[in-house]
């Protein structure tokens, strides 16, 4: 049954991470979305202190910043705990220091940000890295789980089934990757409102696409929709495999998230483009890529250890 660690400690340490990456991509949201991105001109100072006076755009953009120390910090002691937990695994331990050299690298580009002034690939980058620690962080807490998702064993057919499930979570894992780096290209080359209603787009379902930014647009749309029917498809073959397992769970709260995030880009047209909406907008996609990597790992677990 379960041969994983018995020590929680680190388990607790990388779900505690992933939760403050979560809540740090939701702030990075709110910087770009209030317009604080140069809030502070200075990198890795604030108007050379580290201590600013916490007021307008200073308050999110260094709060973004201390939040993301914080979260290194998090992450080696996650890391150092986990060196000695996990003395059978040194994949664990390996994968653990890629992550710290990810969020090295990220802060150094969160600092290129504001240093180069925001070039549009450098920011688009910056989510990038961002969803791609994410995933590393949400894999480590799954791996370190103590429990397994059904705690039972499997038949042939089962596990036949489950491996559909897998490879249908992965799939969807990386197209709401692809679609989040859009979303940012999105942003970033700010065509945002470049179809100014909803859900049609000048009227139509399928808009004259003879311009950039509209293609960049639409394109968002249309891919929205695909990581949709994918996340319906995951739900529906999730229902062929174990009764009430966690598997399930997770896959149809990533039909209810998907849908959330649909009406949310709607809503960021509608409003254009309010702080709210667009930050919301920001964190479920996020939420969405960590809960449908959560359940791939989970299925690929239950079928490397029946
Ligand atoms: C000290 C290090 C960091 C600095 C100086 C920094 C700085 C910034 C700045 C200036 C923005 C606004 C960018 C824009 O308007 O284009 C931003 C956004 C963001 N940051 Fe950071 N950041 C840092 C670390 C991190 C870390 C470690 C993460 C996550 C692991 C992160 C995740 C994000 C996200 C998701 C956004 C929103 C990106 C977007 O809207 O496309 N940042 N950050
Ligand atoms: C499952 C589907 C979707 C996912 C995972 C997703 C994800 C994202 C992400 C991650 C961003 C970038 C936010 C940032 O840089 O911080 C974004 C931007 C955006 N998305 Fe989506 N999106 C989805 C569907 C849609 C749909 C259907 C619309 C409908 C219009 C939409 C409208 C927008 C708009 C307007 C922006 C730009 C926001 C801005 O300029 O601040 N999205 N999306």
């Amino acid at each position: 049954m379960n041969t994983f660690s018995k020590s929680s400690k680190h388990h607790k340490l990388y779900l505690l991470s992933t939760f403050w990456t979560l809540g740090l991509l939701f702030l990075g949201s709110i910087v770009h979305a209030t317009g604080s991105s140069l809030a502070c001109p200075d990198w890795p100072t604030c108007y050379g202190t580290m201590f600013p006076e916490m007021t307008g755009g200073i308050f999110w953009e260094h709060l973004h910043r201390l939040v993301a120390g914080g979260l290194v910090l998090l992450f080696i002691v996650a890391t150092w705990v986990s060196w000695n937990a996990e003395k059978t695994r040194p994949a664990v331990r390996q994968w653990s220091c890629i992550g710290i050299f990810l969020l090295l690298v990220q802060s150094i580009f969160g600092g290129l940000t504001v240093i180069l002034k925001l070039p549009d690939a450098i920011s688009t980058t910056h989510l990038a890295l961002a969803f791609l620690f994410l995933s590393l962080v949400t894999v480590l807490t799954a791996v370190t789980s103590p429990t397994r998702a059904t705690g039972v064993l499997l038949t042939e057919q089962q596990l036949g089934r489950l491996s559909v499930v897998k490879k249908l979570g992965i799939l969807s894992a990386i197209l709401i990757f692809s679609q989040s780096v859009l979303g940012a290209v999105v942003r970033h080359t700010g065509t945002g409102l470049v179809c100014p209603d909803v859900p049609l787009c000048f009227g139509e379902w399928i808009p004259p696409l003879g311009t950039m930014p509209v293609v960049i647009h639409f394109s968002h749309r249309l891919l929205g929709i695909i990581v949709l029917i994918s996340l319906l498809v995951l739900a529906y073959k999730s229902t062929k495999t174990i009764e009430d397992s966690t598997i399930r769970t997770l896959a149809f709260t990533a039909v209810g998230l998907g849908i959330s995030q649909v009406i949310l880009g709607f809503l960021s047209v509608y409003s254009l483009l309010a702080i709210i909406p667009v930050s919301l907008h920001t964190l479920i996609a996020a939420l969405l890529l960590s809960s449908t990597v959560y359940l791939s790992t989970l299925s690929w677990q239950e079928e490397i250890e029946d």
